[in-house]
């Protein structure tokens, strides 16, 4: 008994040790503890993402004063994904709606210290669900504009 724990030890310190080398710190911190999960009632922009693997994002946010004062996200998808999402909406939270148009995948990576190539495509699924959110809150701001007398 006590030999299978020995293996069984040995075997989670290895896993853990290839999680530190694969991920950097903060894609751990952030796949454990992610930043903004949820959903925002009434949102001004929101959207649904799918990833080349097939996991979905979905993203709201709330603008207030011209900038995206809570932006949120929520998915199905991998730990890479979820620290994807954090760092996406970190990077949007505070920037007006044409700012955050400018943050593209190679931002969140490099707000994650890197991930790995393998993961690479759940930074574009998190930047891909923020486009969306932006492109209707665009569509539906124009609208209002429009309708307005
Ligand atoms: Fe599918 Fe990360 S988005 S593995």
């Amino acid at each position: 008994m006590k030999e299978v724990e020995k293996i069984f030890n040995q075997l989670n310190s290895m896993l853990m040790g290839e999680t530190e080398t694969v991920y950097s710190d903060k894609v751990v911190t952030l796949a454990y503890e992610p930043l903004n999960v949820g959903k925002i009632k009434n949102p001004d922009g929101k959207s649904e993402a799918q990833g080349e693997c097939g996991d979905k994002m979905w993203i709201s946010f709330k603008v207030e004063n011209g900038n995206i004062a809570d932006v949120r996200f929520l998915t199905d998808g991998c730990g890479a994904t979820l620290a994807c999402g954090s760092a996406v909406t970190e990077l949007a939270k505070g920037k007006t709606p044409y700012q955050a148009m400018k943050i593209y995948p190679q931002n969140v990576v490099q707000y994650l210290d890197g991930l790995p190539a393998s993961h690479l495509h759940c930074s574009v699924l998190a930047v891909n669900a923020l486009k969306r959110a932006l492109k209707y809150y665009k569509e539906n701001s124009d609208d209002k504009k429009n309708k307005s007398p």
